[in-house]
């Protein structure tokens, strides 16, 4: 069935198959505050879903993702997939993917982390496991598998 949830864009991103629920926590990474005051945010909460059950939606006029906030959405919500609107066409449409290393995107919480003191070395994690994910500090190996602020 033909999805019709919410009104399509002209230009900008689609973030689709978000889990459930998630959706707020992704416009605060999106950083919806920030964006054009016309630019045209829709967000569907709860919204059945073929392939995850239930899912969120979020579309966003005008704007694209840097890859550090698609990093983020994907530590928050990697069953998400992003898809780029052109002229109302998808022109392009891929699941959020997590690279091998996570940079400045959320905070070790070793205190005694060398990130953590007053030195400018910037957050940095290596996927120390994909499913469920892990993450491991390059500086100091605290793991990590709760990432529910990320870029906070
Ligand atoms: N003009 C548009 N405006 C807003 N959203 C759009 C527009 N065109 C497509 N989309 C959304 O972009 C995403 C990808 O579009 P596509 O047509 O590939 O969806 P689909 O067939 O439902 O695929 P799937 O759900 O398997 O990713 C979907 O979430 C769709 O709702
Ligand atoms: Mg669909
Ligand atoms: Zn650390």
């Amino acid at each position: 069935m033909r999805e019709l949830k919410l009104t399509p864009i002209k230009n900008g991103t689609v973030i689709d198959h978000i889990g459930n629920g998630l959706a707020l926590e992704v416009l605060r990474i999106i950083g919806v505050r920030e964006l054009d005051k016309d630019s045209t945010v829709s967000v569907a909460l709860h919204v059945r879903s073929q392939k995850i059950g239930w899912k969120d939606i979020v579309k966003v006029e005008n704007m694209e993702l840097s890859p550090r906030k698609v990093n983020a959405i994907a530590l928050l919500a990697p069953t998400a997939t992003i898809s780029i609107i052109r002229d109302f066409k998808v022109r392009e449409k891929r699941p959020v993917d997590l690279p091998d290393r996570i940079a400045g995107v959320l905070p070790c919480p070793n205190v005694n982390c060398i990130t953590n003191q007053r030195e400018p070395v910037e957050s940095e994690f290596e996927v120390a496991r994909r499913r469920p994910v892990v993450l491991r500090c390059v500086y100091c190996e605290r793991l990590v598998d709760d990432f529910r602020n990320p870029l906070a």
